[in-house]
């Protein structure tokens, strides 16, 4: 597996064999087991894999986590290697933002509700290092988990809006075994706190329930799970969302289609996000 830190050893790379497939995993490391599941994928799908490890500073507003957000290079890349990626790019800030840099790229409509509205300048920086790390990679296919729901949709209206020359591979969320979806975020939490963070996917699972049984009300539904989040002492709920699942718009009534459950709670500073998504 080659590790590389410039944008031209990954072009290199890449173009060494134009013939090649390649698929994209962009990560900010400290994998677990759900990085591991989208390349794993790749493999399957691709000639190539590339998984990039990048802490974007342009995606954390001020006094979010950026300067604590867990890193385990060395860690990282063994685990890239068993899993059978090819190339790392492991870039500097300096390299991926050099000075002088002036360029954002922004999606200006499905980035304002959910975590838009409590992240607002985050999805600008998402969608600015995605949009770098495609132009550097120039990936076939490029994954992504279900886990960043809205990020996914944000990504999907980036590709087609930007054209580019890529597939959107959006793999399933996993999760530890009380079903706490996998997060680099969960090793900031106590043991308390983690102990009581299943509440985000069991309050999503009885909201679906509720919707699969019949309830048309979506007031109904984002009312059973707050009271199940609100059960747990340590849990502060930032939102509880039954949204139109292409649109983001909050529903009132639940009509066939894609539904979006999702929500986010904090434990402690640790800011927990989940979803499950419905096609009714
Ligand atoms: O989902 C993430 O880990 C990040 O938002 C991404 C897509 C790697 C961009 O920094």
């Amino acid at each position: 597996m080659d590790v590389f830190n410039s944008i031209s050893e990954i072009r290199q790379s890449r173009w060494a064999d134009p013939t090649l497939s390649w698929g994209l995993v962009p990560t900010m490391g400290y994998l677990h087991q759900g990085h591991l599941s989208l390349v794993q994928k790749a493999r399957t799908e691709n000639d190539r894999v590339m998984a990039t490890i990048f802490v974007n500073p342009t995606q954390f507003a001020e006094g979010e986590d950026l300067s604590s957000y867990p890193r385990s290079l060395k860690r990282d890349l063994d685990l890239l290697k068993e899993a059978g990626c090819d190339v790392v790019f492991v870039p500097q800030d300096s390299e991926i933002y050099p000075d002088g840099f002036q360029t954002a790229v922004s999606v200006n409509v499905i980035t304002k509700q959910l975590e838009g509205a409590s992240r607002p300048t985050h999805f600008g920086g998402v969608a600015t290092v995605v949009t770098k790390l495609f132009n550097i990679a120039q990936p076939t296919n490029a994954y992504f988990g279900q886990k960043d729901a809205q990020q996914t949709i944000v990504l999907k209206q980036l590709v087609e809006d930007l054209n580019f020359n890529l597939n959107l591979v959006i793999c399933p969320t996993v999760r530890e075994a009380d079903g706490l979806a996998m997060s680099s975020r969960n090793a900031y939490l106590s043991k308390d706190e983690r102990n009581q963070a299943h509440v985000l996917f069991q309050a999503l699972t009885e909201g679906k329930n509720l919707i699969l049984k019949g309830e048309k009300n979506a007031a109904e539904v984002r009312h059973l799970m707050k009271k199940l989040i609100e059960q747990q002492p340590l849990a502060k709920i930032d939102y509880v969302s039954v949204a139109n699942g292409r649109s983001l718009e909050e529903l009132e009534t639940i009509e066939d289609g894609e539904v979006l459950l999702s929500t986010a709670v904090y434990f402690g500073n640790t800011r927990l996000i989940d979803n499950i998504p419905l096609s009714l």
